[in-house]
């Protein structure tokens, strides 16, 4: 299957690598094109040429930024007539892509970083006449890439708040364990090597292991031991509090962003 990235960034980039190692035929756009020739290794076509992309293509994800999506839409619009678009930009609703293509069916997914590993949750909802046989093919084309999940697009604020941004909120912490570890001693590769791969581990046990977060945090904790004297001195910092209003401020932006879109 032929697909186009415009806009090969950060995750358009991690987009294009991801389906041409899955097989697809892949063309990715970028303007700065010196950016993206190492891609070629890997058999994607790069090219400056949105249209041209687009025309040739079965599927085209868009992964610009919200700002640039109405202007990419108007200039692929002849394209994409009955074709499968899939936006990856945060805060651009289907109805406003719709606006600009109503031939094209549009597919709207909420990626974080990770998917440069293949290792994102990929939150997506569909427009209306998007068929179940459609919406398999894009579920296989977002297997490649991560985690599908079908989600209502009324939640995708607040998803973009805590999935898309989650990476950033979680390298934060990742960050301060990296500093607590020089502090006692280790260095500085060993401290974040260790916190990474918890971190990793404690997301296994969850994902694959169906422990919660709450029994995880019982099963490393024993009477007068290291774990509840680090967790006690943790308990001064209202760390619940700061993320859930980090989330829900990260939620509010997103609707604002959406709001003065395609104004
Ligand atoms: N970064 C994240 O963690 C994240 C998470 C979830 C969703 N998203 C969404 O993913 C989208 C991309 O984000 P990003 O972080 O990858 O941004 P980015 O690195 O800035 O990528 C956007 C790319 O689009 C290219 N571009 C701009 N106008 C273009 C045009 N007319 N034709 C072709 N290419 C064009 C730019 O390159 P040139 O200037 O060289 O053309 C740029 O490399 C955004 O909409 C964002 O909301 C990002």
């Amino acid at each position: 299957m032929k697909v186009a990235v415009i806009g090969a960034g950060k995750i358009g980039r991690a987009v294009a690598e991801g389906l041409a190692k899955a097989g697809y035929e892949v063309t990715a756009t970028k303007r700065r094109i010196e950016e993206i020739k190492g891609l070629e290794r890997l058999g994607v076509t790069v090219t400056r040429d949105n249209r041209e992309a687009s025309s040739k293509a079965e599927i085209i994800i868009i992964s610009v930024k919200p700002k640039d999506v109405s202007s990419v839409l108007r200039e692929i619009r002849g394209e994409v007539k009955g074709k499968i678009v899939i936006s990856v930009a945060a805060a651009v609703t289907l109805s406003q892509m719709k606006k600009v293509c109503p031939e094209a069916l549009f597919v709207r997914v909420m990626p974080n970083i990770t998917v440069l590993v293949q290792e994102s949750l990929m939150a997506y909802c569909v427009e209306g006449s998007v068929t179940p046989e459609l919406k398999r093919t894009v579920e296989k084309v977002l297997e490649a890439l991560g985690k599908p999940v079908e989600v209502e697009e009324s939640q995708m604020d607040a998803i973009t708040a805590l999935s898309g941004c989650a990476p950033a909120y979680l390298s934060l912490i990742l960050e301060a364990l990296t500093y607590a570890g020089l502090e006692v001693g280790l260095s500085k590769e060993f401290s974040l090597l260790s916190a990474a791969q918890a971190m990793v581990g404690t997301g296994k046990l969850i994902l694959e292991g169906g422990k919660s977060p709450h029994e995880i945090r019982d099963m490393v904790t024993t009477p007068g031991g290291v774990t509840v004297e680090g967790l006690l001195e943790l308990e001064r910092a209202p760390i619940r509090y700061v993320m859930m209003r980090a989330v829900k401020k990260a939620a509010l932006k997103s609707r604002k962003i959406s709001e003065a879109l395609f104004e």
